[in-house]
């Protein structure tokens, strides 16, 4: 196995879910130390006690992402047991229940844009002045396809993952003098816990509900959650080193067509 993250400190949010578990796991395998955060405590909790008996080096918080106190906590974490935070993965999000802008209710928009928009602004407001200290630093934020075209029946989670872009963007001609290089990724359907049980929940039968969601995909399918992972590491390496402010489709040509 290669060591592309080999003496690296990796923050992980959203670690108990799909593409959060497996990058946390894939960036412990290639010598990465972690810092992981998700709201869920006991799936986190067992998260860490699988990727310590493999060996890996885990720092771990329970919290809530879209509250600063959560982001200080994690921050804090990295420099005290670590004393360095080289590499930051904000990944945790959420979606709404399908349906058209005025069937949302005002207090499901809210938790979303806070999740998922206001969030990655706290995460990155806590994360960049220990990465700017040591004129270092890599952020990963990961939006969705909605964050760069439209995506009916889905406004509001379309319109915080657009957010996220600016913020990613923004904040990249900001501190790439500093060492900090920082990008998004915009991953189509996944096979994650976030859409199978979109599609197992939902009015249709599971395979009518894929077909619709995947017919507008060029591929024709969802992706696996290792394929977004792996990009997501790549865009994380050293390897990667001339690529900021960039929003990378991984979406089977969703969005080129
Ligand atoms: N799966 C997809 O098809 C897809 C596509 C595009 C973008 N995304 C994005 O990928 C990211 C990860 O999603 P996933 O597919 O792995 O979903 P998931 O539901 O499997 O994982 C998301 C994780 O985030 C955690 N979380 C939710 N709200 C939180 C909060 N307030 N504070 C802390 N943690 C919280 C959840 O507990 C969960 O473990 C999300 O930002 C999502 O919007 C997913």
């Amino acid at each position: 196995m290669t060591q592309r993250f080999a003496g690296q400190v990796a923050l992980v949010s959203g670690a108990a879910g799909g593409f959060g578990r497996l990058a946390a796991q894939q960036l412990a395998r290639e010598g990465a130390r972690l810092v992981l955060t998700d709201l869920r405590a006991g799936a986190l909790a067992s998260v860490v006690e699988q990727l310590e008996a493999e060996g890996a080096e885990v720092a771990a918080l329970a919290g809530d992402v879209a509250l600063e106190a959560t982001h200080n906590g994690l921050v804090d974490l990295a420099r005290q047991r670590f004393g360095q935070l080289d590499l930051a993965l904000n990944n945790a999000g959420l979606a709404h229940g399908l349906g058209r802008l005025a069937d949302i209710s005002a207090d499901e928009a809210a938790k979303v844009l806070a999740v998922d928009l206001f969030g990655v602004f706290l995460a990155m407001r806590a994360q960049l002045p220990l990465m700017v200290a040591r004129g270092h630093g890599v952020i990963l934020n990961v939006a969705s396809v909605a964050g760069l075209v439209g995506a009916p029946m889905m406004s509001v989670y379309a319109a915080a993952k657009h957010g996220v872009i600016g913020l990613t963007k923004s904040a990249a001609g900001e501190y790439a003098a500093k060492g900090v290089r920082i990008n998004a990724i915009c991953p189509s359907f996944a096979e994650t816990p976030m859409v199978t049980e979109m599609l197992d929940h939902g009015k249709r039968p599971r395979a009518e509900a894929e077909a619709r969601l995947t017919g507008f995909v060029p591929l024709r399918r969802m992706a696996e959650p290792r394929e977004v992972v792996d990009a997501m590491l790549w865009m994380l390496s050293p390897a990667n080193s001339f690529m900021t402010g960039h929003a990378l489709a991984l979406d089977g040509g969703l969005s080129a067509i």
